[in-house]
């Protein structure tokens, strides 16, 4: 019994996907919104969804600590887990297969290509194509056993009081920092204005691409990355209390990001064959020839 319970609590969510759909739910893409389009157009949204998102922000929300983030640092960022080159990694990541529609949706890998394709249309730096291209591969914690609330979500600073400012915010309540007298004050461990670089964010993909990456890319890619789920902040403008005038210069950057990541989703898959040559010039250019992980 207890088994069956810790796998639906491991995977609320029929696929990762659900969590995004949500996010375009809340933050409607305003061009779309501009032509007259109905954000219902991306995908029909239905009560069963909405319940399921909810759930996994329940426990997301619940069990997202202080202490459950730095021990999931302290295990994921030794990356030994394994290593492989950079396409073995995005077949890996492709067998994070979503069981809820799986003739209609794309993989994994055509999200990360058309995001960095939407990129590379705009005529953006090759570093920030790469970013787009690399952005979700911290989804792979899936694969080593992680639970979706610990891999994808909004993320938020532990170690201080949460905001009202984050999606479900009444179910904090259950989340042991709630109480604790100094996570639950204004600043909670951290100074003010000390910098994002020294607070830490909900456990999950973003953190985990970030240190894949760090020794590779500049550091606006390198913001993009670590940033791009932090939805409290880059849409709500929640912890400016935390950050430094830098992180702030280089928001602009995870800014500029976002509409690429929540906007790029189109129904015709990228077609790979013709690409490949480009990719494979741009990841031989910043990346070594095998990632661990
Ligand atoms: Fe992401
Ligand atoms: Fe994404």
């Amino acid at each position: 019994m207890s088994t069956i319970l810790s796998q639906v609590e491991a995977a609320p969510l029929a696929s990762l996907d659900e969590w995004e759909e949500d996010l375009l739910k809340r933050y409607p893409d305003p061009e779309s919104i501009a032509q007259g389009k109905k954000t219902e157009e991306y995908r029909n949204y239905d009560a069963p969804v909405r319940d399921t998102v909810r759930e996994f922000y329940r426990l997301n929300h619940t069990y997202q600590t202080y202490d459950y983030v730095v021990q999931k640092k302290a295990d994921f960022l030794k990356f030994d887990k394994k290593e492989m080159s950079v396409w073995d990694a995005f077949q890996f990541l492709n067998q994070l297969v979503d069981d809820s529609d799986p003739d209609t949706d794309l993989d994994q890998m055509q999200h990360l290509l058309q995001t960095s394709e939407a990129i590379r249309a705009d005529g953006h730096p090759d570093w920030m194509v790469l970013a787009g291209l690399f952005h979700d591969m911290g989804k792979v914690l899936c694969l080593f056993g992680e639970p979706q609330w610990a891999v994808v979500g909004d993320t938020f600073p532990v170690g201080c009081a949460y905001s009202d400012k984050i999606v479900y915010p009444e179910y904090f309540v259950n989340n042991p920092d709630y109480t604790n007298e100094v996570y639950s004050t204004k600043y909670g461990v951290y100074e003010p204005n000390c910098g994002l670089d020294k607070v830490q964010l909900s456990w999950g993909h973003d953190e985990y691409v970030y240190h894949m990456m760090k020794d590779y890319l500049p550091e606006p890619a390198l913001y993009m990355l670590r940033y791009h789920s932090f939805y409290p902040q880059h849409k709500e403008h929640a912890y400016g209390h935390l950050m430094n005038a830098h992180d702030h210069e280089m928001f602009k950057w995870v800014d500029l990001f976002n509409p690429y990541d929540l906007y790029s989703k189109n129904p015709t898959p990228p077609n790979w064959k013709e690409l490949r040559p480009y990719y494979e010039d741009l990841v031989a250019k910043y990346l070594p020839s095998t990632i661990k992980f």
